[in-house]
């Protein structure tokens, strides 16, 4: 088979599709929906968020340099397709779509409540790479439902439909 050149710019699928939260200096909540992010170290645990400059929700964690990592299932598709399709600068995501949060225990920052693992994370550095600033979000704590994990804390992503 002859290979052709294909799109750069969406060459490596799929992606995880996460939920950023995050809290402004005035106190309010917004969430985004995030496609470029990874581990991208295990000691210590850190993940990679890439965020576009004119969002929302960039300022918001360039000031305050925490965020919240929310993976979203199947079934909270519709709160995640708003969250990836409407600004937090023009209304309350939150209030709209009547959200539960829970609070960070580590960091000032909201954590979707009915999602199923939340990442609390401190910025610890960042790479404005192109289109996308990619946030190095040092892991603080993982919240997870007690049904996903087993005694060691270790996630059985089976018992998960992840987006
Ligand atoms: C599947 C999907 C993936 C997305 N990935 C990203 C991403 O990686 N980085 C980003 O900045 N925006 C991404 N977006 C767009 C934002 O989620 C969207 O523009 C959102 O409305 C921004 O909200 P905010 O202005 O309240 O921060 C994605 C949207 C969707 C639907």
């Amino acid at each position: 088979m002859s290979k052709v050149q294909g799109n750069m710019k969406s060459c490596l699928q799929p992606m995880a599709k996460i939920v950023v939260s995050c809290r402004g200096t005035d106190g309010k909540n917004n969430a985004l929906v995030v496609g470029y992010c990874c581990n991208c170290s295990y000691d210590p645990p850190m993940v990679m968020v890439g965020i576009v400059p004119s969002r929302y929700s960039y300022k918001i964690i360039k000031e305050t340099g925490c965020f919240v990592v929310n993976l979203a299932t199947k079934q909270q598709k519709e709160m995640f397709d708003y969250l990836g399709s409407h600004s937090g600068r023009d209304e309350d995501k939150f209030s709209k779509l009547n959200i539960k949060v829970e609070e960070g225990i580590k960091v000032n920052a909201p954590l979707l409540a009915d999602c199923p693992i939340n990442i609390e994370c401190k910025v610890v550095d960042s790479i404005v790479t192109g289109s996308h600033e990619m946030f190095v979000g040092k892991i603080e704590y993982v919240h997870c439902n007690g049904e996903i994990v087993d005694i060691k804390g270790e996630i059985d992503f089976s018992k998960i439909d992840l987006i």
